[in-house]
């Protein structure tokens, strides 16, 4: 069943985050969806400008339509990231997607705000939320490189005047994180002392954190072992979601690990069974894979086992 985001915050705000998990095709939505049903919790689908383009919109929404079908215990929102107004206004107006994200952070203040106003306008005269994104991570998203220093922390006053003004769903907040799988140079780690102002002025207000990937490094390590180049991955410690969704963060996005597991999966696959040329067996291998991965990160998020209480409260 698809939802709001709105409706799935309500039931999160303070409690756990919900994991938004980006996908592409077809392997990584049957995974999502097996994972998110064993571990029994509510989930939210992202999709990239990237993802959307791939192959084509459509099937990328026939696919999940699909899965709606195959699955009906599940409970998820499907949500446009990073996007631009002319790919947020597709959205709204396709008729599928339930939340969007407008990225105008990368714009002076004033513009983020009317840009993100205009996005807002149009989506709840649909009956669709947004998520609007305020300072700027570090890393590379839709191949554009932001360098550690250009990174700028969300300021807690904007912030609230932002909400106010825009009169957004939710906030995507840089608070240390960055795309990608090379997250930290050095030692650093989440600004918590800034998430908690924010949620100071901004009380029960859904916060977002992007770039969330633990780069795992087991599997870091096993990638390069099978002939990858990952060496100084680094990521986000998945024992500080808990504590960040106390502040008030209820969504956590997560791309890269799912993109890890990908690569270890089919590099470890081929090195094993050098004479195998069917897709299909590391097809099997990765959505497995992906399912067990998606479920350890839901315990992580505090999601997991929330499905049947989720579903009380929509009744
Ligand atoms: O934040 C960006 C996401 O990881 C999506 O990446 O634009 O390459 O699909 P993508
Ligand atoms: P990661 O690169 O850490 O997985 O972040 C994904 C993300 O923020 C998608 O919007
Ligand atoms: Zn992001």
């Amino acid at each position: 069943m698809i939802v709001t985001t709105k409706e799935l915050f309500k039931q999160a705000y303070g409690k756990y985050a919900i994991g938004a998990y980006n996908i592409n095709n077809l392997e990584q939505c049957m995974g999502l969806f097996r994972g998110n049903i064993a571990s029994k919790a509510p989930f939210i689908i992202q999709i990239s400008k990237g993802a959307r383009s791939y192959t084509n919109k459509l099937m990328l929404e026939g696919i999940i339509r699909a899965a709606d079908q195959v699955f009906p215990e599940a409970i998820f929102a499907v949500h446009l990231d990073h996007g631009d107004e002319a790919t947020c206004m597709d959205c709204i107006n396709s008729g599928f997607y339930s939340s969007v994200m407008i990225d105008a952070s990368a714009k002076p203040f004033e513009e983020n705000v009317a840009i993100t106003k205009r996005v807002v306008d149009a989506a709840h005269a649909k009956g669709l939320v947004v998520e609007a994104e305020l300072g700027q991570l570090g890393g590379v998203e839709e191949h554009v490189q932001v360098s550690e220093s250009d990174a700028k922390l969300t300021d807690p006053d904007q912030a609230k005047e932002f909400v106010e003004r825009t009169g957004v769903d939710s906030l995507a907040c840089a608070i240390g994180t960055s795309h990608g799988a090379f997250k930290f140079s050095g030692t650093q780690g989440l600004h918590f002392d800034v998430l908690a102002e924010i949620q100071k002025r901004l009380p029960n207000f859904p916060l977002v954190m992007h770039g969330s990937s633990s780069v795992p490094q087991d599997e870091v390590r096993r990638i390069n072992i099978a002939g990858g180049k990952l060496a100084g991955a680094k990521g986000v410690d998945a024992d500080q979601f808990l504590p960040a969704a106390k502040l008030g963060v209820t969504k956590i996005n997560i791309d890269t690990d799912g993109r890890l597991v990908w690569c270890r999966v089919h590099r470890e696959h081929f090195i094993l069974k050098p004479e195998d040329f069917d897709l299909r067996p590391a097809g099997k291998e990765f959505m497995a894979a992906y399912a067990d991965f998606i479920a350890d990160k839901n315990v992580k998020l505090g999601s997991a086992g929330q499905l049947d209480a989720v579903r009380a409260a929509l009744a």
